[in-house]
């Protein structure tokens, strides 16, 4: 996701858009860039890498005219952070310029036809293919109507903002899957990705609907809808502080990262998951198909909440594509004298891609001749470049330190891996099928997990003042223990740990008594006997427990304290489901402890020394 702002009205638009995009920042920072349209100045457009700060200093001060543009600060999904891959993009005869936020999923085949037309393109993105479209069909028909046909063929996510230097006194926007707000002022409009970058100028502000587009001059704003018949819109008037509009509403980054995980995961499988055939569609894989064929064991290093995003790759690996597969803590990885070949493939999977250890230990499998791949979500860094391939996450910025959207979407790519890798295997075309259809379902599923937020937050109360809490899973669900210790260690900081269920008779046990809760993941899966019986010996020592379990089961209402129940899906896709109570459970147990569950003590987003 990323910033985007529009302008048009009475004044100079190029510090208003500066200005927006700063409040914008927290959507993405790769780079920043704005074009600013006149009549008698035509279209100027500045860009910089990075902060908007370096798009600031590179305009330093300079009267730029024109009173009306368009602005970007980008989070790259398709082509690294360099000036060419920043946004505004124009198309060949530099008379479109705009700005996207979203993924446009068939961008391949629309360029390859636009090039072979004898359109030259400037940059990588998925993005610069729009700008071209809207030219060809300009050269026959209006501004809107071009932009309304080019709507028509892009498939994807898509928040739009666009001038014309054939027609400098408008902005046309356009909103399918990506937010834009329109701010009404007297006689100028402000659009923006959000009511940050508007509430300084307007509380009065007109929400777009997916499908609708909008043609705003500086006296006048008609919002069409899908079938492009003209629409009347009340407007709505906010009493938003501008704190509360970057959060959009929540209360802290974390809690909003994890609201946002039905579109985060949504936007890890867009255009990638082919249900009819039972196959993922890996583009940053695809020149690597043969060599992965070919691979014979699997390992995976990461750190922290990316390890146990590994750990429960695992299972999927090795249970759906029939591969071996180690995972390592990749700060240890380097003191193993583990045997790597051409054919072993490593795993590193980094939200930031600049993790230290990780890197290290990318860099001592690469000279150890292993294949190596990235699954990160920072395009462009470190671990993303010094990978042989990889696949990006597309979950957008995360700014909360506590990782919890990457995580699931890390999940989420793991299940499309082990779709490319198992059906490249013995995985069948109705398992494949199957697990496709699943996935698909997955972010509503969390949407119905994310509705009993407030039921969560009251057994949290009864659970504030113990000191130490033990958490529980087996099989798929065990990473899933390990994970909810550390999202409530780094966020209340409750001493936790996180144990496979059978292995709590082994000394764990000793610990249970009514001052040490246990949290234990037991949906209706191929171990839920198993983690019965681990109940009973819990409830034999009086310790109180939480239990996470599949929606309908009753029987463990009458062994448990408080369940919180989560909807039927494969076992192997639990996982994304189970995880979500626990980041909340985190989430409120460290609010109720009055704790900055944004940036904990001692913490860092990206851990970059060794
Ligand atoms: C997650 O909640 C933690 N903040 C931390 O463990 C994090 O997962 C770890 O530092 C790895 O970071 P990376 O994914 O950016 O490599
Ligand atoms: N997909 C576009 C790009 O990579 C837009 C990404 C964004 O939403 O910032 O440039």
């Amino acid at each position: 996701m990323c910033g985007i702002i529009g302008y048009i009205g009475k004044q100079k638009a190029a510090s208003i858009l500066i200005e927006g995009l700063k409040r914008l920042e927290y959507r993405g920072y790769d780079s920043a860039g704005l074009s600013v349209i006149s009549r008698e100045f035509g279209v100027e457009t500045i860009k910089a890498v990075g902060k908007v700060a370096n798009l600031e200093n590179k305009i330093n001060g300079r009267d730029i005219g024109g009173t009306a543009g368009i602005a970007h600060t980008r989070w790259a999904t398709h082509g690294k952070p360099c000036d060419q891959n920043s946004h505004p993009h124009t198309d060949c005869r530099k008379n479109i310029f705009l700005v996207h936020n979203g993924i446009i999923e068939n961008y391949q085949e629309l360029k390859d036809n636009l090039v072979k037309k004898g359109h030259k393109f400037s940059s990588e993105t998925d993005t610069e293919i729009i700008a071209h479209l809207i030219e060809e069909f300009n050269k026959k028909t209006d501004f809107k109507s071009s932009v309304l046909k080019t709507l028509k063929i892009i498939k994807g996510t898509y928040g739009l903002a666009i001038i014309n230097k054939k027609e400098p006194d408008k902005i046309i926007v356009a909103r399918l899957g990506s937010p834009l707000i329109l701010g009404i002022g007297r006689e100028e409009f402000i659009v923006a990705s959000d009511i940050a970058a508007i509430i300084r100028h307007t509380n009065k502000v007109i929400f777009l609907e997916d499908g609708e587009m909008a043609v705003i001059t500086p006296e006048n704003c008609e919002i069409f809808n899908a079938k492009n018949k003209s629409i009347n819109k009340g407007a709505t008037e906010l009493d938003w502080s501008l704190e509360k509009a970057e959060k959009q509403g929540f209360a802290h980054f974390m809690l909003k990262e994890i609201f946002e995980q039905p579109t985060s995961i949504s936007d890890a499988v867009r255009g990638r998951l082919v249900v009819k055939d039972g196959l993922a569609k890996l583009g940053g894989l695809k020149d690597m198909a043969e060599k992965l064929r070919n691979i014979k064991r699997i390992v995976i290093v990461s750190c922290g909440t990316s390890y146990h995003a590994g750990l429960v790759g695992e299972y999927m690996l090795e249970e759906y594509a029939g591969l071996p597969v180690e995972v390592e803590y990749a700060s240890e990885f380097r003191y193993r004298k583990i045997l790597l070949n051409k054919n072993t493939a490593i795993i590193a999977i980094s939200q930031s891609g600049e993790t230290a250890d990780t890197l290290a230990a990318i860099r001592e499998g690469k000279n150890k001749g292993a294949l190596t791949l990235g699954i990160v979500n920072t395009v462009g860094s470190t671990i993303a470049r010094e990978t042989d391939a990889g696949v990006y996450n597309h979950a957008g910025p995360e700014i909360g330190v506590a990782s919890t959207k990457a995580f699931t979407s890390q999940l989420a790519i793991f299940v499309l891996l082990t779709l490319f890798l198992g059906r490249q295997r013995d995985m069948s075309l109705i398992t494949g099928k199957r697990i496709a259809a699943e996935m698909n379902k997955i972010p509503r599923l969390i949407e119905k997990i994310l509705k009993q937020a407030k039921a969560i937050k009251k057994i949290t109360r009864k659970y504030t003042r113990y000191q130490n809490i033990l958490y529980l899973g087996r099989k798929y669900n065990f990473p899933i223990a390990l994970e909810g210790a550390l999202k409530i260690k780094e966020i209340s900081y409750i001493h936790a740990e996180g144990y496979p269920s059978g292995e709590m008779k082994h000394g764990p046990i000793a610990l249970i008594d009514g001052n040490f809760p246990s949290i234990i993941i037991v949906p209706s899966d191929s171990v839920y006997e198993k983690n019965l019986s681990g109940i009973q010996e819990l409830k034999a020592r009086g310790g109180k427990i939480i239990a996470i379990a599949t929606k309908g089961d009753k029987k463990i209402k009458k062994l448990t304290d408080e369940v919180i129940y989560i909807p039927k899906t494969l076992e192997m896709l639990t996982p994304l489901l189970s995880v979500v109570p626990l980041q909340l459970l985190a989430y409120y147990m460290g609010i109720q402890r009055g704790l900055d569950v944004d940036k904990p003590r001692n913490l860092a987003k990206s851990v970059t020394v060794e």
